[in-house]
This record gives structure tokens, C-alpha cells and sequence, in this order.
């Protein structure tokens, strides 16, 4: 079954095709990276004007380069929740049109837990194999973990109570003269690091929650690079940039607590969900944090530890892209499920 996926989130507007919701035969993502460098984040109606410009174009290409001809598609997915609203709605309005126009069946797709899905693109496991799993996603919206029966049911177990991951990863980046988008920047830069130069603060909330918080990591990374203000509120360090040194040691030991933190958290999840006679075969990563080095070195021994297996995404199905949103969608489709042209976007996730 060939399914046409579409992506419109945040900032990359995303078309794939997949067959059977494994197979990925094209993965286009036009990213708008340029048009928000310079403000340091996505503005988001700018982001909305870009996916009205690149939606059929991108759509156009991921045909083109699976070799398939709209006719051939039998199902068009879209990432319909959460995200961006003004953006969301270009793809979704993109899916119902073209779904309607060729009388196939449309599936709105959770985000997050599309996330969730991308390891399996490519993997020829079964899911009885795979699940149940202990699923996290980290990502510049999301940083969440979950409890996994298998693709569809899916249930939250604790997400962040303030930043998420690559939202932090992006601020230091931006702190550090880096520039945006930070999180690969900053995971370079920490390889030539002391990541014991700095003890930075790793957020446990209280001894048994699930939740994560970063932005105490965040504020404690700003008073290293600019120094504290003073009493009288003056702040003298205010314009004060990091020397070479600083920022290859402070890039390190921020990446040191912020993945120690996640590490923490799922260790206390897993125990949990054993603990209530729960279990977890594997454990499944996604979203654009899951290609940092450091976490992906981590997690691995996290999962050799506690004997399950780890499944991480290719480093091209992290970021957003649409071939998550086809492979989830395919998985819909096949239980039997499916939307009509009343498919909502939705600013924020049901899960
Ligand atoms: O999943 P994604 O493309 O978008 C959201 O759904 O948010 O994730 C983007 C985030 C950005 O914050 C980016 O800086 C971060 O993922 N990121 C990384 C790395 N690659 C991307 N963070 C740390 N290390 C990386 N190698
Ligand atoms: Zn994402």
C-alpha cells in the first residue's frame, strides 16, 4: 500500500511516500531554516506564508523521486496535531484537497507519536518483536516518555514542565554565539570539551516524578557564560562572549547534565513501569534530539543495561519529516481507522 505522507508542523514542510509503512521510497523535506536564522527562532507567520509556497512543490518532488504518479497512491497522511496552527493547517488543508481529489482514504497523524514511529521506517522487525516498548521523544517541542502497547496505544508517562530538550540545546547555542539551529552545533563543539568543567545543575524534580525541567539548566548556563548581575541590578558580564575554551567546556557540561537528566528519568520509568508488573521489551527514541551523539552513545548502554533493545531512527527519519507521518498513517489505516474532511489541526497533543 502506498501512502502518501505530509508534514507541516513547525518549520520544514515535508512530503514522503512509503510503502506498507516501512519502505521509504522518497523523504523530501524543504527546510526554512534560512528564513528564521536571523531572528534566532521560528517566527510562526513566516513559517505559515513558506509551507502555502513549498507544499505542492515538495509533494511534486517526493513523487518524482519515489517514481509513483499521484494516481498510484492509495492514502494521504497528515501531521494534523500539535504544532503551529497557521502551519499545520497548509498541510492539512493540502492532504484533505488531495485526498478528496483522488478519492482516497485521509488519516490525520498524531506528531509526537509519529516521532515514536520513525525507528521503525527501514526495520523489518515485526511489532510483536518491537513491543511493548518504553518510548521517549526529544525534540525542540517535545520531551516526553511514554508507555508503549504498540504503534497506536500509546500512553503518556511524563514530559517536560518547561522547556524541552532541544529548545535548550537551542538557547545555549544561541548564548554560545553559535547560532540557530543550535542542537548539532553544540554537540560538536562538546566533543572538544571538558564536560567536567562545569557542574551543571541536573533537574530530578522530586525522588519519584517522571517529569523533566530545563530550564534551571538553561539559566545556570547563561550565569556561567555572562557571570551574575549584581545586587544593585547592574550586570556588568551582560555582553560578555565565551572564549574558545569556554565554549567547547561549557557546551560539554551542558550536554553532560542535560542527557544525564533523560538517561535519569527513563531509568526511573522503566523501574516504575516494572515495578506495576508492566514490561518493556524495547526502547524506542525519536525526534530531532535523538541524532545527538552523546545521547545516542548513552541510551546505549541504558538499553544494554537493562537488557532492552534499542531502537533509534536514522539520522535522516529524527528530525521532522513526513515519512513518519506516511509510516503511522499506514498504520491507521490498516486497524481500520481513518478521518473525513472534517480533520481538525489541533495546536496541541492529545497523548
Ligand atoms: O524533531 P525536530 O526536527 O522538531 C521538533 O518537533 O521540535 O527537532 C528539532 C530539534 C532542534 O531543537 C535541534 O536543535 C535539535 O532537534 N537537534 C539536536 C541535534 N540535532 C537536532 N540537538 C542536539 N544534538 C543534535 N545532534
Ligand atoms: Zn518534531
Amino acid at each position: 500500500m502506498l501512502i502518501l505522507g505530509i508534514e507541516s508542523s513547525c518549520d520544514e514542510t515535508a512530503a514522503a511516500v512509503v510503502r506498507d509503512g516501512r519502505i521509504v521510497m522518497s523523504n523530501m523535506i524543504a527546510s526554512q531554516h534560512d528564513l528564521h536564522a536571523e531572528y534566532g527562532g521560528v517566527v510562526p507567520e513566516i513559517a505559515s506564508r513558506a509551507h502555502v509556497e513549498r507544499v505542492l512543490p515538495v509533494v511534486r518532488k517526493a513523487l518524482a523521486e519515489a517514481g509513483v504518479s499521484l494516481r498510484e497512491i492509495e492514502g494521504i497522511a497528515v501531521g494534523h496535531r500539535p504544532g503551529l496552527i497557521g502551519s499545520l493547517l497548509v498541510g492539512v488543508a493540502a492532504a484533505k484537497g488531495l485526498a478528496w481529489s483522488l478519492g482516497v482514504p485521509l488519516v490525520g497523524v498524531d506528531h509526537v507519536q509519529a516521532h515514536l514511529y520513525s525507528g521503525l521506517l527501514g526495520e523489518e522487525s515485526a511489532e510483536q518483536e518491537v513491543f511493548p516498548a518504553l518510548g521517549l521523544v526529544v525534540s525542540g517541542g517535545h520531551t516526553a516518555m511514554f508507555r508503549c502497547d504498540d504503534a497506536l496505544r500509546v500512553t503518556r508517562l511524563g514530559s517536560t514542565i518547561d522547556d524541552a530538550i532541544g529548545e535548550a540545546y537551542d538557547k545555549v547555542a544561541v548564548l554560545l554565539n553559535l547560532g540557530h539551529p543550535g542542537g548539532p552545533r553544540v554537540d560538536a563543539l562538546a566533543q572538544r570539551g571538558d564536560e567536567r568543567a562545569y557542574d551543571f545543575p541536573k533537574s530530578r524534580l522530586s525522588p519519584d516524578s517522571l517529569d523533566f525541567s530545563f530550564s534551571g539548566l538553561k539559566t545556570a548556563v547563561l550565569y556561567a557564560v555572562r557571570g551574575f548581575p549584581e545586587r544593585d541590578g547592574s550586570w556588568p558580564g551582560k555582553d560578555r562572549k565565551p572564549t574558545e575554551t569556554e565554549q567547547a567546556n561549557i557546551a560539554a557540561s551542558f550536554q553532560r547534565a542535560a542527557v544525564g537528566a533523560v538517561v535519569m528519568k527513563l531509568e526511573r520509568a522503566l523501574l516504575r513501569l516494572r515495578a506495576e508488573g508492566g514490561s518493556a521489551r524495547s526502547l524506542i527514541v525519536g525526534g530531532g534530539v535523538s541524532a545527538n551523539s552523546r545521547l545516542r552513545a548513552d541510551l546505549g548502554r541504558f538499553a544494554e543495561d537493562y537488557g532492552l533493545r534499542l531502537i533509534v531512527p536514522r539520522l535522516e527519519y529524527c528530525m521532522d519529516n513526513a515519512a513518519m507521518i506516511a509510516g503511522l498513517g499506514w498504520r491507521r489505516l490498516t486497524a481500520g481507522e481513518r478521518d473525513d474532511l472534517t480533520l481538525a489541526a489541533e495546536p496541541t497533543t492529545v497523548l
